[in-house]
């Protein structure tokens, strides 16, 4: 049985001030309620000294939304892996669709990252997705499916990956993939990790769906047998949202 796990993905919002108060309506609207899954917030780097202090005590993870995959020197702009987790960060979100979109990250700058977190003892969320265009000229297999071994490449052991499938038509255009289409891809992620790692492992590896996931339609997503939890970014910015799909999670 795989544990469920939803992370909040907070992008470019938030200042410090703001999130330590986001984090800490987070933590008291959670309780001790979600011991039957994992839950994660991912604020921005300024923000996760005060946000790690903020949740300290709880079960609720820091996360961080991207990194470099150098130890340090001259990388302006840029932020280790040893500097996350020092501060205390559990997992790191690596190749999300803007980063891929904007920032211009491809699977092999995907992979180097996702080694480097590794090698330093956080844990990895990869994510995956395809565009409307993919989707439409029906690439998305094929598309998922590069995105997954391309970001893998090289990575033995995948017990601290978990992967999120982020149709990128999905990610705050309030039209979420129907449970149906989420299920359908996540199944294809699943064989494909089969195909990689064999059966064990692919039963194991934990599948997020992200894009448009809401209160309303989370239990319905997170109940198809391969969506093990949600990566979750509007509906994060709102403490009792977030918590709401923590709760339709565990
Ligand atoms: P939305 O939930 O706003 O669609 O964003 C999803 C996402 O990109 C999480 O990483």
């Amino acid at each position: 049985m795989r544990r469920k796990i939803v992370v909040g993905n907070w992008k470019m919002n938030k200042t410090v001030a703001e999130s330590a108060e986001l984090a800490s309506a987070v933590v008291a609207a959670l309780g001790n309620d979600c011991s039957a899954c994992e839950a994660g917030i991912a604020p921005t780097y300024p923000a996760l000294d005060a946000v790690g202090c903020t949740i300290k005590g709880s079960e609720v993870l820091l996360v961080a939304q991207n990194c470099h995959y150098e130890d340090d020197g001259a990388y302006t702009g840029e932020v280790s892996t040893g500097m996350l987790k020092a501060v205390g960060c559990s997992y790191v979100i690596i190749g999300h669709s803007e980063r891929r979109q904007y920032f211009g990250e491809t699977d092999a700058t995907v992979n180097l990252r996702i080694k480097k977190v590794l090698a330093a003892g956080m844990k990895a969320i990869l994510c995956v997705g395809e565009t409307l265009d993919e989707r439409e000229s029906g690439a998305f297999e094929a598309v998922v499916s590069s995105q997954v071994t391309g970001g893998l490449q090289g990575v033995v052991d995948i017990s601290d990956i978990v992967i999120a499938y982020e149709p990128v038509w999905a990610i705050g255009t309030g039209r979420t993939a129907s449970s149906e289409q989420a299920q359908e891809v996540h199944k294809i992620i699943r064989n494909k990790v089969a195909e990689l790692y064999g059966a064990a492992a692919a039963e194991a590896v934990r599948i997020q769906y992200g894009g448009s996931v809401k209160p309303s339609n989370a239990a319905e997503l997170f109940a198809m047998p391969d969506i093990d939890g949600g990566l979750i970014g509007g509906a994060a910015l709102k403490a009792e949202d977030f918590v709401a799909i923590v709760k339709a999670a565990c």
